[in-house]
């Protein structure tokens, strides 16, 4: 039963048990300023997140940063080839090093190097040089320089976060002892590791900044019940009856049956069939069954009534043809559609009548959201 907030306010956590009446996450964690805070630790400085795609910095020493939370990070090829994190935090004085550079358009340094009194770093994150003042003792009548040691390259590298991959999609995790990722991942691991995903490369990012909290947008993603209403256009070649949700420990699998196959050369992805993952807490694996190529999302809340979706699509040619750049429209105006009902949904969470909604039976899929953000809070 849905609870309004008729100034009492009775709310509890998200039943494991779908069929009770306390089944969703009670309103304020769509719409609290402090939940969003709260979040930045339980849910995105914990979980394995993703940070962008290998294929886009083939070369050592190509990076871009990416910002989680107030966390900011440069993502980099380092000289044996693997794909590093780093803060973008200096070991100084802690200045950002590096501007802000976007996956789509990466930068290239052979060192790292922080421009407020050039401590440079090599590719692997340890400290390769500081200027002469740091080892001479000119300025400070205290000292002789024989008094003044230089500065571990070690201990004083970056700081690393980790990092790890599923094919080419790398993801970070800033807990200092997180589960891995092969266990948050589970079977989509296996799945998405036994496609070729690296012979596709980046074509077209989109992004958008939408009004409302990352969780609604999630929540909207993980169901197609309002797919009839909503979708005209795309519902008219799915057998939605035939279609399916799959829930596991960390991500779910939205599986829509096309109702005329497409031809072999035109997806990555079996036949009839086109692949939604969600993978907790905010990232999106969109394998097409009418193109071949897949699509990734990144939900990334700005705050609790904000969110940035960055829409990235994969092809075998990053110059698109026709019908592939047909496809992204499309997509785009798919994603419009969904823009209008999270942003009405959100209004009406916002508005302050509703403490806890509840879902359906059917539902299980975004319930499973619902459930994680509420573990993630008690954790
Ligand atoms: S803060 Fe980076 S060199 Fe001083
Ligand atoms: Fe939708």
């Amino acid at each position: 039963m849905t609870r309004w907030n008729n100034g009492r306010d009775e709310v509890e956590p998200v039943s494991p048990d779908i069929t009770e009446e306390t089944n969703a996450l009670p309103a304020r964690y769509f719409t609290d300023p402090a939940v969003h805070e709260m979040e930045k630790e339980t849910v995105f400085g914990r979980y394995w997140v993703y940070a962008g795609h290998a294929n886009c910095i083939p070369d050592a020493g190509d990076y871009f940063t990416r910002n989680i939370g107030d966390r900011e990070i440069i993502v980099v090829r380092t000289h044996d080839g693997d794909v590093e994190a780093f803060y973008n935090v200096c070991a100084h004085r802690g200045s950002a090093m590096v501007e802000e550079t976007p996956m789509t358009d990466p930068g290239n340094a052979g060192r790292i190097k922080c421009p407020y009194h050039l401590w440079t770093y090599d590719l692997d994150g340890s400290l390769a040089s500081t200027p002469k003042s740091f080892e001479d003792a000119r300025l400070n009548p205290d000292l002789e320089d024989e008094d003044v040691s230089e500065p571990d390259a070690e201990e004083n590298a970056l700081m690393s976060v980790h990092t790890d991959r599923i094919g080419p999609f790398v993801f970070v995790n800033f807990d200092d002892d997180p589960m891995p990722l092969a266990e948050q991942a589970g079977s989509m691991k296996t799945e998405l590791e036994s496609l070729p995903l690296e012979e596709y490369h980046l074509a077209r990012r989109i992004v958008s900044e939408v009004e409302c909290n990352w969780k609604v947008f999630g929540g909207n993603y993980s169901e197609c019940d309002h797919c009839q209403a909503n979708h005209q256009d795309w519902v008219r070649d799915l057998e939605l009856l035939e279609s399916e949700l799959e829930v596991n420990d960390y991500h779910w699998i939205l599986h829509y049956q096309h109702k005329e196959d497409v031809d072999d050369e035109m997806r990555i992805h079996e036949e009839h069939e086109a692949k939604f993952y969600y993978f907790w807490p905010n990232f999106t694996v969109n394998m097409y069954g009418t193109a071949d190529g897949y699509g990734t999302y990144i939900i990334d809340p700005i705050d609790e009534g904000r969110f940035q979706l960055v829409a990235d699509y994969y092809f075998k040619d990053p110059d698109l043809s026709d019908e592939e750049a047909e496809f992204v429209r499309t997509s785009r105006q798919l994603q419009e559609e969904d823009f209008e009902l999270v942003e009405r949904q959100q209004r009406g969470l916002e508005s302050g009548a509703i403490a806890q909604a509840q879902l359906g039976p059917n539902e299980h899929t975004v319930h499973k959201l619902h459930r994680l953000a509420q573990e993630a809070y008690e954790a």
